[in-house]
């Protein structure tokens, strides 16, 4: 199907840009699809970051990436991506964001505006210049629809001669779809 869904549709844009990756985050780790979806596209020598506050989330990222003998260039994170910069210190080639919450989990344990602004902020200074971001965001619930505002509201505050950022979603889909951002780092930031 050429229109997708907005965690496929980050995955068809985030793919040219991994094969020379040297380093990738997976803010999100979740039930680890996209921490697979990174580790299956970087070089072999790439490492890829994958960060979750649930236990439970790393365990099932561990895993499938096991299970597909990708586990050794993956370094799990039992931290809130808020705290990247505590972990990370060189420039990073691409950046995924898959808010909310665990599919099969604790739904009362969501991704948050503030902390989710916090690590969108530190994820972008970190960004290498041609890296791309990708965030798929969920405004079909109260919770969602709050923190799809606030995203929207920090990304439109970008200076346009540094981020190129666009935003992605059906347009006939009933309940407020998905939405992805896309941001592209142009030049390095300068404040
Ligand atoms: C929609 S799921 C991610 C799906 C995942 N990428 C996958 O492929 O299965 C959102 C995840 O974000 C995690 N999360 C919530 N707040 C977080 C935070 N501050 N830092 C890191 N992860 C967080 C949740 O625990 C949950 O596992």
């Amino acid at each position: 199907m050429a229109v997708a869904n907005a965690v496929l549709m980050a995955h068809r844009l985030l793919r040219p840009k991994l094969a020379a990756a040297g380093q990738v985050v997976d803010a999100t780790a979740g039930n680890g699809r996209d921490t697979l979806f990174l580790a299956e596209n970087t070089p072999n020598e790439a490492v890829v970051w994958a960060f979750d506050i649930q236990q439970q989330a790393l365990t099932k990222t561990k895993q499938l990436l096991t299970k597909q003998l990708l586990i050794d260039k993956v370094r799990l994170v039992l931290d809130s991506h808020a705290n990247i910069l505590s972990y990370l210190h060189q420039p990073v080639d691409a950046v995924m964001f898959n808010l909310g919450y665990l599919p099969g989990g604790d739904r009362q344990i969501n991704t948050c505006p503030d902390t989710t602004i916090k690590a969108i902020t530190y994820s972008l200074q970190l960004l290498a210049v041609g890296g791309l971001m990708t965030i798929a965001a969920y405004p079909g619930y109260e919770h969602g629809r709050q923190e799809c505002q606030s995203v929207q509201e920090y990304l439109a505050s970008l200076k346009q001669e540094t981020f190129a950022i666009a935003c992605w979603s059906m347009v006939n889909q009933r309940n407020n779809p998905p939405v992805l951002y896309i941001i592209e780092k142009m030049k390095e930031q300068t404040d």
